[in-house]
């Protein structure tokens, strides 16, 4: 097999044809997209840190200007919702952004939700149990990062629904050459998301909450810090990395977990283990496999010179399995010590909920370790199409 992210044999079994990557062809052309793989660790590391490198390319030359097409007028809706966000701007508007709610998200502030989300975690849990069992994606993979994050930006319950469809829409255009269709839907879902927000941020500047919209919307009263169109990105952006790659860490945890019975075996008899258990689960099974950078200024990597106005794709999955870096990368250790993963990215865009889904994950696999200690696989598992956004759509367990 070759890397091939529209073949779903390839989605379930990435990981030898990324040995064959880092061994023969650390940086290689991908025809397809354009683009340039990168498989090895210390190459990923450091191109995620290098300023010649950005996710955008927009603040500092047009699409002429990088030999691009403009994009198509259907796509402006999503390009102004995403654009606004701190994930797909560069510094300074980055710095900016990302200084306005990194308050909400340090260590000691998501540390302060550890009860609520234990108390949440513990009654999915149980609610598995008590019925038997079922789909654990659907019963608690998805409720639990889902229910956290609309809580801290005060989204009313009535609403949250709304979420998992919008997020997973908007997703699809981060897919490798999205379709037509994938492209539509994901602009409609962009509208639609942005439209909600806009309608309940002016709410809240009236009538201010205890949540994390009223607080950035006082922002945009206060003057020229946050515009209204970045509230609205930056919300959007909380709302869907906050609880995709959860979601899918959850179900690919458990898988691998299934898969390797004495590793889980191991868990179950020493929960303190659970803090290195949740960081090897995002190594072992890497929830996203892949994220792109633009270079802005001529590179060099093993050799190969990549000019100005191209793409390199960083093979994360890849790169978390790197013999380099890793002892024994194809062995599930759940008490793994020496464990520099790269699955929340490094340098300036490094993972800003990383602290909130560590304790978002220990409370999760803590609360069904506990409710369930016959937890089973019940059926093998198939995997969503996507492949940067790498999870399973089902996990049919028995308690
Ligand atoms: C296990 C779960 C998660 C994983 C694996 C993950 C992974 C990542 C990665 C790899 C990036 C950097 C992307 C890049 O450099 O191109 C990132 C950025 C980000 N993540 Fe997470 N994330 C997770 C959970 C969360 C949660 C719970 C939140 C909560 C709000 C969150 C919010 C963000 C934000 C706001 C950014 C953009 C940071 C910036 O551009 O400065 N993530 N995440």
């Amino acid at each position: 097999m070759r890397f091939d992210p529209w073949n779903p044999d390839f989605v379930a079994h990435p990981y030898d044809v990324y040995a064959e990557l880092r061994a023969t062809s650390p940086v290689t052309f991908f025809e397809p997209t354009g683009q340039w793989l990168v498989a090895r660790h210390a190459d990923v590391n450091a191109l995620l840190r290098d300023r010649r490198l950005g996710r955008s390319y927009l603040h500092v030359a047009t699409h002429e200007e990088f030999g691009r097409e403009p994009e198509p007028e259907f796509q402006a809706p999503f390009w102004r919702v995403i654009r606004a966000g701190m994930l797909d701007v560069e510094p300074p508007v980055h710095t900016r952004l990302r200084r306005l709610v990194s308050k909400a998200f340090t260590p000691r502030m998501v540390e302060s939700l550890r009860p609520r989300i234990r108390k949440v975690a513990t009654e999915l849990a149980e609610g598995l149990v008590e019925r038997g069992g079922g789909d654990l994606i659907a019963e608690v993979a998805e409720p639990l990062p889902v229910l956290v994050i609309a809580e801290m930006l005060g989204i009313p319950e009535a609403d949250r629904h709304l979420l998992r469809p919008w997020s997973a829409d908007i997703c699809g255009m981060y897919e490798l050459n999205p379709s037509l269709e994938a492209q539509h839907t994901a602009v409609r879902a962009a509208e639609e998301f942005s439209a909600y927000l806009r309608e309940l941020s002016r709410a809240r500047r009236e009538a201010p909450g205890d949540d994390l919209i009223s607080a950035l919307a006082q922002v945009v009263d206060e003057g020229d810090r946050l515009t209204e169109d970045e509230l609205i990105g930056t919300c959007v952006l909380l709302l869907n990395a906050g609880h995709e790659a959860t979601v899918n860490v959850t179900g690919n945890g458990w898988w691998s977990l299934f898969r390797n019975p004495d590793e889980l075996a191991r868990l179950r008899a020493d929960l303190s283990l659970l803090p290195t258990a949740v960081e090897e689960l995002m190594r072992y099974d890497t929830p996203l496999q892949m994220f792109e950078r633009w270079v802005l200024e001529p590179i060099t990597v093993h050799g190969v010179e990549i000019p100005r106005g191209v793409e390199v794709a960083l093979l994360f999955g890849s790169a978390n399995r790197d013999e380099a870096v890793f002892d024994a990368p194809a062995r599930l250790d759940v008490g793994r010590r020496d464990n520099p993963h790269i699955s929340f990215g490094a340098g300036i865009h490094f993972c800003l909920g990383a602290p909130l889904a560590r304790i978002e994950l220990a409370e999760s696999f803590a609360a069904l370790l506990r409710a369930a200690p016959g937890l089973t696989l019940a059926e093998a598992p198939t995997w969503k199409p996507g492949y940067v956004i790498r999870g399973l759509s089902a996990l049919q367990v028995t308690v």
